[in-house]
């Protein structure tokens, strides 16, 4: 890679700052300064330095987790541990997390360093479809899934209207929503007097965990950045550098 893109995404500044960086003579690869901003670089081969302080390459990452029960949607450790403790202390210590589950809510779930990303995924304006399997403790009637379906459900003084309600057992149904709400899913069950006792998450826009076991997680692969970044208005990393 280009090393003032090395250099930027390393949190050293803007690519302009970086140019400045390489022109001053500041930057070194493997003890040589190079002026060249252009110099190509490989990340697990070459010492890069800035003032003679070793620069750590530090990439933009996205991690899907199948969520467990037991860990909390939180950067510390509440009463539950939180999610962070799945990951290495590599992403830990750089993430941002992107939405809430509660500790009791299992599926899809996305961990980011990029805020900004992060911010545009659960703002309502980009309506990510947010899909729930729940069980509930008693069963949903087809009378009372088409009332939620047609009047929606007072929460907070905003009616949520849910996209779809399917029901797959008469007390197991798939949920879509498009809102991000506080318990948005068992305050919607529970103004009709159920109760939501087993919740997952099974699908965040086209996003979902095949392949994942509950308690598992991947890096998205560039590709897959890029497209999520263009899904809310945001031009790719290398399109953003150039
Ligand atoms: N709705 C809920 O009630 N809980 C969650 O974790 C997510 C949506």
């Amino acid at each position: 890679m280009r090393l003032d893109k090395f250099l930027s995404d390393s949190g050293l500044g803007s690519r302009r700052h970086v140019r400045k960086f390489c022109r001053h003579g500041f930057v070194k690869v493997d003890g040589i300064v190079i002026k060249d901003e252009a110099y190509k670089v490989e990340p697990s081969i070459n010492k890069v330095t800035y003032l003679d302080e070793e620069v750590i390459y530090e990439e933009h990452f996205v991690i899907l987790i199948n969520k467990p029960k037991g860990y909390m949607s939180s950067n510390i450790d509440e009463a539950y541990p939180s999610i962070l403790r799945i990951l290495p202390e590599k992403y830990a210590k750089r993430a941002v997390l992107v939405g809430r589950l509660d500790v009791d809510t299992t599926g899809v779930y996305l961990i980011t360093d990029d805020g900004k990303l992060a911010n545009r995924i659960i703002n309502p304006h980009f309506g990510f479809e947010k899909e729930y399997q729940a069980r509930l403790t008693r069963s949903l009637e087809e009378k009372t899934k088409n009332e939620i379906l047609l009047k929606g459900v007072d929460l907070d003084g905003d009616i949520v209207i849910p996209k779809k309600i399917e029901i797959i057992e008469p007390d197991l149904v798939n949920i879509i929503v498009s809102e991000g709400k506080y318990h948005e899913i068992k305050r919607i069950f529970k103004r009709y007097g159920n109760e939501v006792i087993d919740l997952k998450r099974t699908r965040l826009a086209y996003i979902t965990c095949e392949n994942l076991k509950e308690g598992e997680y991947r890096l998205f692969s560039e590709e897959e950045i890029d497209k999520l970044r263009k899904e809310v208005g945001l031009p790719s990393y290398e399109e953003e550098f150039n």
